[in-house]
């Protein structure tokens, strides 16, 4: 009998065997198959795939990739089932490829990369996340007792109400500390489906390329490469989930995950579209003398026919606007740089505005229905990169800027709308449903590529709505932007869910007026993330720019490389009380840093550190006092060990709803 490979979307029981006996966590044991459902040359739909060979192994330099090989019984079509193991984190990768051999096109109907079953006497938790524009990020967690999709059809980056990534805890929901959790995600930048089921015994988790609206049709001789579905396991929590994850990120996904990150001041919030040279070089002036290390020139600053003073015009257009930077970018650097400054710059490269001079020379640039008006999103439209000429043109956008402005070393990269029209003047008419995948495709050649070229430039990964990011366009980025809701009390809540996943040095985190909260709130919020700040510092009062300068010096001395590189602790989630709190430790544990956030009135009760030397003696000190204040933190100046501080804790200042405290406990012995 052969090894029955599922062809349709009901499957046969398929079984997480028992795992790796090893010391350290053990990768997720990914057993069954993935479903493959191929029309083929023929017109049949019947696909009979069976083993050829044992699996073959294959080492690389990180670790080992097993393929196992299925021949069809009729026709030239062969599938190869693939999973990675890693040396160094217990992830398992796993993917398909299809080669087609036969005498015509194939239509892949459903190619999935991974659909693992999880057995448990007691059942299986799903947590994932729902989310929309400035309201990202809200996890909703139950047993599985039916059958859940979530799912996006909506092409582009922007994946508007479902985050690509989730968790499945075995026999019980999940706890920061303690069980069984595995968190999932597609190394995928486009639509994608996870259709997770109850099944004999367990629960079923089919994970891959969204099928509808894209049935991929792949020439003869041609391989189609399914996305990698990554699997991380944690044998003892979320918590321990998070930093193998928030490790494997900064390792191996983010680019220069070790180097320490500028803090940066953007003009967006401050700004809007509303500003010039003038203006910028003022706002300069405040960054310097508060001690940011980079300014970020956001949307706004191109296009000439129709100059870009709002969202309506001029995108596609990437020429300066000489009304507004009459020397242009490469002034605005060196005005930078004579202050200290680096310099960065937004761009939407793969989008246009029909009011544009590019639009007007291509109106069949964009994607869309030819029969149809242009279902237009913020004003604009999407460029359709499976057309070679469109490719080049998105690439030479970012290219070309950095290339004639070599002191630009900073780039936004935005994406502010979906597809609603899947329609390609470029692509033939019986290859329509290719254009999601080569979409994708062909985006993240783009970015590959900009990052190849210009490896000192940095990069933000920027989108709307509530997907925003995903590990396969993270890798040609150093960080990404969360939410364009900077209120800090909503902050909380999402960076608290993004540090599931994500290492906070991938976290952009501004200090905004959002919510109008006080600024030493919002720093302390923004300080657990990767810092930077959308105010206009030349309207802030004394007292609050001498605090932010000192804050400033604060993040980049101290607490900064213990939140971008220590291991983080979640201590109190801000869902279960009325305060937020967790800890930053070094690797080699000689020093912490202690976030408490107040989000309603409370009570100051000890919050309890993780992770300290408990033989060593640290001194606490609070940071970040405002203006004029003095610590009232009872532990302050005191020296206490580590054991002492984890047993007991410490009383934090806040006890009032948008109080915060932070502490930073330094080994002396
Ligand atoms: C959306 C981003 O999230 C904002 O920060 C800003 O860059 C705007 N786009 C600019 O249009």
């Amino acid at each position: 009998m052969h090894r029955a490979f599922p062809n349709a979307a009901i499957l046969p029981a398929v079984f997480l065997a028992a795992c790796h006996a090893s010391a350290v966590t053990p990768a997720p044991a990914i057993e069954g198959l993935p479903v493959v459902r191929v029309r083929h040359a023929d017109g049949s739909d019947a696909t009979d795939l069976r083993p050829v060979g044992a699996p073959v192994s294959t080492s690389e330099k990180d670790g080992t990739v097993v393929t196992e090989t299925f021949k069809d019984a009729k026709h030239a079509l062969t599938v190869r089932v693939c999973k990675k193991t890693f040396t160094a984190y217990p992830a398992v990768e796993q993917w398909v490829e299809v080669v087609n051999n036969e005498s015509g096109p194939v239509v892949l109907d459903r190619v999935e990369s991974s659909a693992p079953t999880l057995r448990s006497p007691n059942g299986v938790w799903l947590k994932h996340f729902t989310g929309s524009w400035a309201n990202e990020l809200n996890p909703v967690e139950a047993k599985v007792e039916k059958a859940v999709s979530l799912a996006t059809k909506r092409g582009t980056r922007v994946s508007e109400d479902t985050p690509p990534f989730f968790f499945l805890s075995v026999g019980g929901p999940i706890q920061e500390n303690k069980g069984e959790v595995l968190a999932g995600t597609l190394v995928w930048n486009g639509n994608f489906a996870y259709d997770i089921a109850p099944t004999e015994g367990g629960v079923v988790a089919h994970c891959g390329l969204n099928p509808a609206g894209s049935r991929y049709t792949l020439d003869a001789g041609k391989t189609f490469v399914a996305p990698r579905m990554l699997w991380m396991r944690g044998q003892n929590g979320a918590g321990e989930l998070a930093r193998t994850m928030h490790k494997y990120i900064r390792e191996k996904v983010l680019r220069d995950g070790t180097k320490t990150r500028p803090v940066l001041l953007n003009n967006w919030e401050a700004t809007g579209f509303n500003f010039d040279e003038k203006k910028l070089v003022g706002l300069f002036d405040g960054a310097k003398e508060t001690g940011f290390d980079l300014f970020l020139l956001d949307d706004g600053w191109f296009a000439t026919k129709y100059p870009r003073n709002n969202d309506k015009a001029g995108l596609g257009d990437w020429e300066v606007n000489p009304k507004k930077l009459p020397h242009g970018v490469s002034f605005l650097c060196d005005e930078a740089k004579k202050r200290g400054l680096q310099f960065g710059i937004w761009v939407e490269p793969e989008m246009v505005n029909p009011k544009s001079a590019l639009y007007e020379k291509h109106p069949d640039w964009v994607i869309g229905y030819k029969d149809k008006p242009l279902d237009l999103k913020r004003s604009q439209a999407v460029l359709d990169l499976t057309r070679p000429e469109v490719r080049e043109f998105a690439f030479k956008v970012t290219d070309d800027l950095l290339t004639s402005n070599p002191g630009v070393s900073y780039v936004k990269w935005d994406c502010n709308r979906h597809i609603t029209q899947p329609g390609s003047t470029w692509l033939a008419v019986d290859r329509q449903e290719n254009l999601f995948v080569d979409y994708a495709n062909a985006l993240d050649d783009i970015m590959a590529r900009t990052a190849a070229k210009h490896p000192s430039v940095e990069m933000m990964l920027c989108a709307g709505g509530g997907g925003r990011v995903d590990l396969r366009s993270l890798r040609h980025f150093h960080e990404f932007w969360p939410s364009d809701n900077t209120d800090p009390v909503r902050r909380v809540k999402m960076q608290w869910e993004y540090a599931a996943m994500y290492p906070a040095i991938s976290v952009c985190a501004h200090v905004t007026h959002w919510g109008k909260r006080p600024l030493k709130f919002a720093f302390d919020v923004a300080m657990s993330g990767r810092l930077g700040a959308d105010i206009d510092l030349g309207k802030l009062p004394p007292d609050e720019r001498k605090f932010t300068a000192r804050a400033v010096a604060t993040y980049k001395k101290e607490v900064g490389p213990l939140v971008q590189f220590g291991e983080q602790y979640r201590l109190e989630s801000p869902y279960a009380g009325p305060r937020a709190a967790m800890n930053f430790v070094s690797a080699d544990k000689s020093s912490a840093v202690l976030f408490v956030y107040q989000l309603k009135d409370g009570e100051p009760a000890p919050v309890r550190p993780q992770s300290l030397d408990p033989k060593a003696t640290y001194r606490v000190r609070e940071v970040n006092l405002e203006e004029g204040k003095t610590s009232s933190l009872a532990a302050d100046g005191k020296e206490i060990t580590g054991e002492t501080l984890m047993r007991d804790g410490i009383a934090p200042t806040c006890r009032k709803a948008v109080e915060s405290t932070v502490v930073m406990l330094v080994k002396v012995k």
